[in-house]
């Protein structure tokens, strides 16, 4: 079986990686897919959202040697998350003096097996463990908000891809770009879109998804808002997304 490792990246804070994660995820375990979701950033929202976090049993843990990532991967509500904790700070400052510092990642991962899907949740910075993360997925995606600054953002992370392609990932590939959090109600996020979509020559995702308070709820839940709310617009953006993604 052939895993498909994503990396979900930007390099600012609240701009959905962490919400698109996980509902991508609960969405394409929900197509019968086998999913592992990681927690990279040392903030764990993703761990906390879907309430399994565990401070023994972290990716710093694994990151540090002393477990394997079997040993930290549970499952809740059919889907398998790799928790992370505050630790990693401290993973990502000792790993800036090691030698391969960039490979730790992609060496824990080919443990791994009997997944569909793994996803990234990555820090809201260009870091060494994103750059860990980049360096062991074969395609990134990227969360996307419709404000004027998006393009300059998107610069940045482009020409860091380009830099991991050169150095330690050749055949990174950009899986596409996923517009979020989208006011159909606000003019400049439509002048936004269409500016992106006239001059990017990466994928847009035809399925976007719309600004949708159950998607802000859902964490103090535990749950995907799928499980949480399965009707509302976030659940029903999510599986649009989820079925174009498997496709493309
Ligand atoms: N489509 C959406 N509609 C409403 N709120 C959203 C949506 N997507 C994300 N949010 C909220 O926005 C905030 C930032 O999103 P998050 O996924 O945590 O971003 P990041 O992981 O990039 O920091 C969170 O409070 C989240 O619940
Ligand atoms: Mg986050």
């Amino acid at each position: 079986m052939k895993t498909i490792t994503v990396a979900v990246i930007n390099q600012k804070g609240g701009t959905g990686k962490t919400t698109t994660t996980i509902n991508l995820g609960s969405a394409l375990s929900k197509l019968g897919h086998k999913v592992l979701l990681l927690d990279l950033d040392p903030q764990s929202n993703l761990s906390y959202s879907l309430a399994a976090s565990d401070p023994d049993n972290t990716l710093a843990e694994v990151f540090l040697g002393s477990k394997s990532i079997q040993d930290i991967i549970v499952e809740k509500d059919g889907l398998w998350i790799a928790p992370g904790s505050n630790e990693l700070v401290d993973i990502e400052i000792s790993l800036v003096q090691q030698p391969e510092r960039e490979l730790f990642l992609k060496k824990i991962l080919a443990q791994v097996k009997g997944f569909d899907y793994i996803l990234i949740d990555c820090p809201p910075s260009l870091s060494v463990l994103t750059l860990n993360a980049l360096t062991a997925a074969q395609e990134v995606l990227i969360p996307l908000q419709m404000e004027v600054l998006t393009l300059q953002g998107l610069d940045q992370i482009m020409r860091t891809v380009q830099k991991v392609r050169k150095a330690f990932n050749p055949k990174l590939k950009i899986k596409g770009i996923v517009v979020v959090m989208f006011d159909v109600r606000r003019k400049l996020s439509q002048e936004v879109l269409e500016y992106l979509q006239e001059n990017v020559k990466e994928k847009i995702f035809r399925s976007y998804i719309r600004l949708n308070v159950k998607l802000a709820e859902a964490p103090s839940f535990g749950k995907s808002v799928l499980d949480y709310e399965p009707a509302s617009n976030g659940a029903k953006d999510y599986k649009a997304l989820a079925e174009e993604f498997v496709e493309s």
